[in-house]
């Protein structure tokens, strides 16, 4: 049984003040159903690991790079991830494919490396608004699956993001269907390429403008573990409520 996941990221949002909403996250959820996972900016992620302690709110980070140390003026590796309280890491995001042209073998490199450093790692893939138009959005999603993804890969280091970049922040969201055809799409490679126990126990985020007033219907689409939200995540009012609609479909 997959244990479904509600995952926050915050992108480049958040200075120290922000802990508060960390803070009453953690003391909203002392015995949540899911797993929850913030990924806050590398400088929060010391004081974030402070703050949520032993409870069961899991900190991540939102990149790293794919060497575990060397000369990379203002890059993070996963070995220091691991050393500020982190046991998540984002790899390639749409913003991170985009804005620092990180292609999907960069990220596979990525992932086996914070895999090895003992990190989950959430990939995400999506398509764009002119691929899905042209009808290559399984294409894309396979491509870019069959190439991020490590063969160092478990049930236990992988979770799979599927966040249509057209959905990202935009309010938009794809229908149930068009959702399902993913996830679906995502789990059948997934149990080709590592067999049925490893492929089943992967677990498949969606993201892309998850709110309060979508969580219930998006949770209820088949193989979806849970979510990847960005600016939802970024209060415990907004997240909480989504936090408690995938309590709600477990
Ligand atoms: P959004 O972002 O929830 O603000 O659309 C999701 C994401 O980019 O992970």
């Amino acid at each position: 049984m997959r244990r479904k996941l509600a995952a926050g990221n915050w992108k480049m949002n958040g200075t120290k003040a922000a802990l508060s909403e960390l803070e009453a996250l953690r003391d909203a959820h002392p015995d949540p159903a899911v797993d929850i996972l913030i990924c806050p900016p590398a400088t929060l992620l010391s004081p974030a690991h402070s703050l949520v302690g032993n409870s069961p709110i899991a900190i991540g980070g939102q990149d790293c790079h794919a060497k575990t140390d060397g000369a990379h003026t203002g890059d993070i590796s996963a070995p220091m991830l691991v050393d500020a309280g982190a046991t998540a890491v984002i790899l390639g995001h749409s913003e991170r494919r985009e804005d620092h042209d990180e292609e999907s073998h960069d990220i596979r490199i990525k992932a086996r490396t914070a895999q090895a450093a003992g990190l989950m790692t959430v990939i995400c893939l999506g398509e764009s608004l002119d691929q899905r138009e042209a009808q290559d959005t399984l294409d894309i999603i396979g491509a870019q699956l069959s190439l991020s993804v490590p063969d160092s890969s478990t049930g236990l280091n992988l979770v799979v993001a599927y966040e249509p970049i057209w959905a990202i922040g935009t309010g938009l969201t794809p229908t149930p269907d068009q959702i399902g055809e993913v996830h679906d799409f995502i789990r059948s490679r997934l149990e080709r390429r590592f067999g049925p126990g490893v492929g089943r126990s992967v677990r498949l985020l969606y993201g892309g403008s998850v709110k309060a007033a979508n969580a219930e219907e998006i949770f209820a689409i088949s193989n979806v573990d849970g979510a990847l939200v960005g600016g939802a995540s970024l209060t415990e009012a907004q997240f909480s409520p989504i936090i408690k609609a995938l309590e709600a479909a477990v």
